[in-house]
């Protein structure tokens, strides 16, 4: 009996201990640089929401936020580095939705993003645009459709990775429209950009937080846009619906994590330090001349996040294994 209740009375003191060293751990924290890791390139889309953000967090957890670029197969290797990185606080994850396709696509997946990650919050929702280099010929969805069909074995379609969001809407656009055409792999499509600019690749769907500027700037052709409604900053595109291609709709959402077992109090200060970074008038301007938006602040939520993450592998992953498209 006695020997139970010093047992008891240790494993209490043990607890307390461990959670008084939490708490003041989250006190402290963070007391130094924190990393987010963008599964991606730098330059592309994915980078660039995350270094918007990054920087208004910085100021409200007035600590450093540096933005790491761990691209590569579709983003699943950053992801995969997040989920070994250990529940501190100080390494996290702004990844899309390829965090959803990733379980169907990579059979042999290195994490899980359901039990391997604690979710902070959701971020955007980011349109994508049909877009190719100036030279090529079509100069609308019109002309594009038959252009493809009778050229399918040439044009080269540019993506950043199975399961990256540029690849899933080539493969959408390409079982729509009944043409299979070559696809080339980057690590982002910030290289990928890069390659059309230079000639190399001839299509591409992309995300308007990396095609605006050079589509506003002439630099590539730009056919539609993937969402229900008009973007504002490029209203002259018409949507993939108006251009014949009616229920043709991708938005890339994107969400912010922490490692498993990141306590609960770090994980406040960072949705709260999410929360306040999507209502800072510099990072909603830039979002809006990018043509997007920051989510609403209840979904810039742990659960939000959570509950959307599920639904959307839910969604992807019979659509894929009934394509029977797989990275490995
Ligand atoms: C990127 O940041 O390069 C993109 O998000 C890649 C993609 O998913 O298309």
């Amino acid at each position: 009996m006695k020997h139970q209740i010093l047992r008891r009375l240790g494993l209490a003191a043990i607890t307390a201990i461990a959670t008084a060293g939490t708490f003041a751990h989250a006190q402290d924290y963070p007391n130094k640089a924190v990393t987010i890791v963008v599964p991606f390139a730098a330059g592309g889309p994915t980078d660039t929401v995350a270094r918007l953000v990054a920087q208004s967090m910085t100021t409200n957890l007035k600590q450093q936020i540096i933005v790491e670029n761990v691209g590569g197969a579709g983003g699943t290797l950053g992801a995969g580095r997040v989920a070994r990185a250990g529940g501190d606080g100080y390494t996290l994850l702004l990844h899309h939705i390829g965090m959803s396709t990733a379980p169907a696509l990579y059979r042999k997946l290195a994490f899980d993003p359901i039990n391997d990650f604690e979710p902070v919050g959701l971020v955007a929702d980011v349109p994508m645009t049909m877009i190719a280099k100036q030279a090529l010929p079509p100069k609308d969805m019109k002309e594009l459709l038959p252009y493809l069909k009778a050229n399918k074995e040439k044009v080269l379609y540019a993506h950043a990775g199975v399961g990256s969001a540029s690849h899933l809407c080539g493969l959408l656009f390409m079982s729509t429209i009944q043409t299979d055409l070559t696809t080339v792999p980057y690590g982002g499509t910030g290289p990928a950009m890069t390659a059309m600019l230079g000639g190399e690749v001839d299509l591409m769907c992309d995300q308007t937080t990396n095609t605006t500027g050079q589509i506003k700037g002439g630099k590539v052709k730009a056919y539609a846009v993937t969402t229900k409604a008009h973007v504002p900053s490029l209203k002259e595109l018409p949507t993939m619906a108006e251009s014949g291609l009616p229920g043709f709709e991708v938005a890339v959402w994107h969400g912010l994590y922490a490692p498993k077992g990141t306590p609960k109090p770090v994980l406040d200060k960072l949705t709260a330090a999410l929360q306040t970074a999507l209502k800072d008038p510099n990072v909603v301007a830039r979002l809006a001349e990018l043509g997007t938006e920051p989510v609403p602040q209840n979904r810039a939520t742990p659960d939000a996040l959570r509950t959307h993450l599920k639904a959307e592998i839910d969604k992807w992953s019979p659509v894929i294994k009934k394509a029977g498209v797989y990275a490995d």
